[in-house]
């Protein structure tokens, strides 16, 4: 019998805290919680940090767990004290693989904030069939990467007026007057990540053809002004696109049609785009060699010029700041309509809006897929999933929406 219903582990970092004080704030009436992390005394002073925000002695409530990623034993024991396990210790590529091998099991489900595409695969290749059969749940990307694009995509379909054949997503990010920062976690996670996308090609080969409907989705360039936004965009990077496209596919799988997407960033500007194009060029030849991804990762500071940092973002900085998703989709009010060769004649625009997105939308996104997961009552009975395909027909829109983040819809023709 488990004795915590949640655990974080990793409480101790960065983003760690932020998700404490966003569970603290969640729990409620019989729900058993407790910090994991390496170090007693770290986890005993961010209960003590997040008492003091959340306005009541958390202290008191929550367990503390030692565990070590490096101690398999000790994952064992806090995995088998555990129905859920939110996981914040990365990158993803060193810590994940050992914590979702004593999840499985133990019988404990897990949600994490990876964002590193090949490391994400690699978990679904490796774990999905055992933690399918252990009826334990593996959901991943539970944080900025990539909940708005996941969900918002779900969403998106379940708005559709007709059928649906393509989406395009917006990022657009607000900073306040006090600037932003980002951790250097984070980094270290990016650059580890993009050493090893050539590994994430090799992999990808085997896998079936998409089987797309209605006409093909523009391709956009690598700097391009958006007609729909008004805004200078360039690609987005991060895991979306790959794991909205394991969500298509496992549609597919499924008999239904899977939806064409494009993910993109506005940066502020033209000239914020070039030059954002021009450093992630940079930093992917950096990250060439093994020994440029070893400097890379030993200096964010320099290589970020200063945009991520050890102390990371400040809670003014996060207070300030906010994000926006906005999905454009086309398709068709009729199915009969989707193979006539002719244009889209139906049309939805979604949004999905909050606070800060790598900290304090993230810890909202993450804590609630944790609550999702305890309910329990999920479409599949386990395995290595992403978001929409693990909540489809749950209620964590609608729980997401209530603690902060916002999923609506601005326009359907
Ligand atoms: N998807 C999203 O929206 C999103 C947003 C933010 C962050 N992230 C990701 O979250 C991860 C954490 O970022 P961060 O900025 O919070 O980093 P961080 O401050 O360095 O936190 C890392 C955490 O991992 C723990 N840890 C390291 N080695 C460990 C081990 N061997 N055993 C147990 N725990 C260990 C650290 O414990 P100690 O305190 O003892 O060192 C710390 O608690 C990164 O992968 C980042 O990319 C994702």
């Amino acid at each position: 019998m488990s004795q915590f219903d949640l655990v974080v582990f990793g409480a101790s970092g960065y983003t760690g805290q932020f998700v404490v004080e966003e569970l603290a704030r969640r729990v409620s009436g019989s729900l058993t919680w407790a910090v994991a992390g390496r170090n007693r005394a770290k986890l005993e002073a961010v209960l003590a940090e997040a008492s003091k925000h959340v306005g009541r002695d958390v202290s008191e409530e929550a367990g503390v767990i030692v565990a070590d990623v490096k101690d398999t034993a000790s994952l064992e024991q806090m995995c088998s004290m555990s129905k859920v396990l939110l996981s914040c210790v990365g990158p993803y590529r060193f810590f994940g693989p050992p914590v979702v091998e004593a999840c499985i099991a133990n019988k404990c489900h897990y949600v994490d904030i990876c964002g590193e595409t090949e490391i994400l695969e690699r978990i679904e290749e490796k774990y999905h069939a055992q933690a399918e059969k252990a009826g334990v749940h593996i959901i991943q990307t539970c944080g900025f990467d990539s909940i708005p694009a996941d969900l918002g995509m779900l969403f998106t379909i379940q708005n559709f007026p007709g059928v649906i054949t393509q989406a395009e997503s917006f990022h657009a990010f607000k900073t306040g007057p006090s600037g932003s920062s980002v951790h250097t976690g984070t980094w270290e996670s990016l650059i580890y990540s993009l050493a090893n996308d050539s590994e994430l090609r090799k992999k990808r080969t085997h896998k079936a053809a998409f089987q797309w409907q209605g006409p093909k989705l523009k391709k956009r360039g690598n700097v391009f002004k958006a007609k729909e936004t008004g805004h200078w965009c360039i690609p987005f990077l991060g895991s979306d696109v790959a794991v909205v496209r394991r969500s298509q596919r496992a549609r597919q799988t499924a008999g239904q049609h899977p939806v064409q997407y494009g993910c993109y960033f506005n940066p502020g500007s033209l000239m914020a785009c070039i030059m954002m194009y021009i450093w992630g060029l940079f930093i992917y030849l950096v990250t060439r060699t093994m020994w440029g991804v070893r400097f890379a990762a030993s200096h964010p500071g320099l290589l970020s010029l200063g945009f991520f940092s050890e102390d990371g973002a400040s809670r003014k900085q996060l207070s300030e700041a906010t994000f926006s998703t906005t999905f454009y989709a086309k398709g068709f009010t009729d199915k009969s309509l989707v193979s006539s060769g002719g244009k889209p004649n139906a049309s939805v625009t979604t949004r999905i809006s909050g606070p800060e997105p790598g900290y304090i939308a993230c810890s909202i996104m993450l804590v609630q897929c944790a609550l999702c997961l305890l309910r329990g009552d999920l479409p599949h009975r386990g395995g290595v999933l992403t978001p929409a395909v693990a909540f489809t027909g749950t209620d964590v829109i609608p729980e997401i929406n209530k603690a902060g983040v916002k999923f609506s819809v601005l326009e359907s023709s």
